[in-house]
């Protein structure tokens, strides 16, 4: 790939200040929420000790669980003012290509094609981790602010429903756990392109060189804007 200093604004201040509340918010949820459940293990011990106790913990936990409430609230607000204006396109929604995508990049991957496939602003990658959010807050928040507030949650919810929440937002958590840290971490930190990491969560930026490799149907777009309009 050429070499060049040309950057793209892929994520604004407000994109950036939702992931920065929401990453940060989970890994704290993730730390303080897996130390409750494994409890019995020597590090889940050493975590209890760092917070000062385990009722100290737990109102950490519920810290960052309000945060992360609050930063998918700010984003939800986000993107309703941002289609109001008309400045938001339907470029996240799935498609049929995403699963066309998907066939493509797994045979380029196993060798049995020489063309990778060819991602526009969003890749089915993207998307996953993007809708994945949407769910995992249904389980993990719903559930969370049921066993908060026990006497509201029964009000509405049989016993049943309750107990089921419970177990999915402890394997739930585990299983978004193993995700973003094996699944998003490689795509969007260790893959040959970003490694030993990517700046584009604090900057907003995608290097051109990266855009022809990730998002090479965008970057032609653009470039056919620039032509056409001096400037985008
Ligand atoms: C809106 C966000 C959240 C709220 C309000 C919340 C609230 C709670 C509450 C009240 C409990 C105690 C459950 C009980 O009484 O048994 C709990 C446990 C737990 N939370 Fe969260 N939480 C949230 C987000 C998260 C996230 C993002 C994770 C991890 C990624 C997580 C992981 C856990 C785990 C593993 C437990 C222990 C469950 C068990 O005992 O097996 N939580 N949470």
């Amino acid at each position: 790939m050429a070499a060049t200093k040309s950057a793209y604004q892929r994520w604004d201040i407000h994109q950036r200040l939702q992931h920065i509340g929401v990453f940060s918010s989970f890994t704290l949820c993730a730390i303080t929420g897996l130390s409750i459940k494994f409890n019995h293990a020597p590090w889940a011990r050493s975590i209890v000790d760092f917070f000062g106790g385990f009722e100290t913990m737990f109102k950490w936990h519920l810290f960052g669980g309000l945060i992360l409430t609050l930063a998918c609230i700010y984003h939800l607000v986000w993107m309703a003012v941002k289609t109001w204006k008309g400045e938001l396109g339907w470029a996240v929604m799935p498609t049929l290509k995403d699963f066309t995508d998907l066939a493509d990049h797994l045979k380029y991957q196993l060798g049995l094609s020489e063309q990778p496939a060819r991602f526009d602003r969003y890749s089915y990658k993207e998307k996953f981790d993007y809708w994945a959010v949407f769910w995992g807050m249904f389980i993990i928040g719903g559930s969370g602010f049921v066993m908060w507030f026990p006497e509201w949650g029964a009000s509405f919810l049989p016993r049943w429903l309750i107990d089921c929440w419970r177990v999915g937002h402890s394997d739930e958590a585990v299983l978004a756990v193993l995700v973003i840290f094996t699944w998003h971490f490689y795509n969007v930190h260790f893959n040959p392109d970003f490694f030993p990491g990517n700046t584009l969560w604090f900057s907003g930026l995608m290097d051109e060189q990266v855009m022809e490799h990730e998002h090479p149907l965008e970057l032609e777009r653009i470039r056919q804007e620039v032509n056409r309009h001096g400037s985008i």
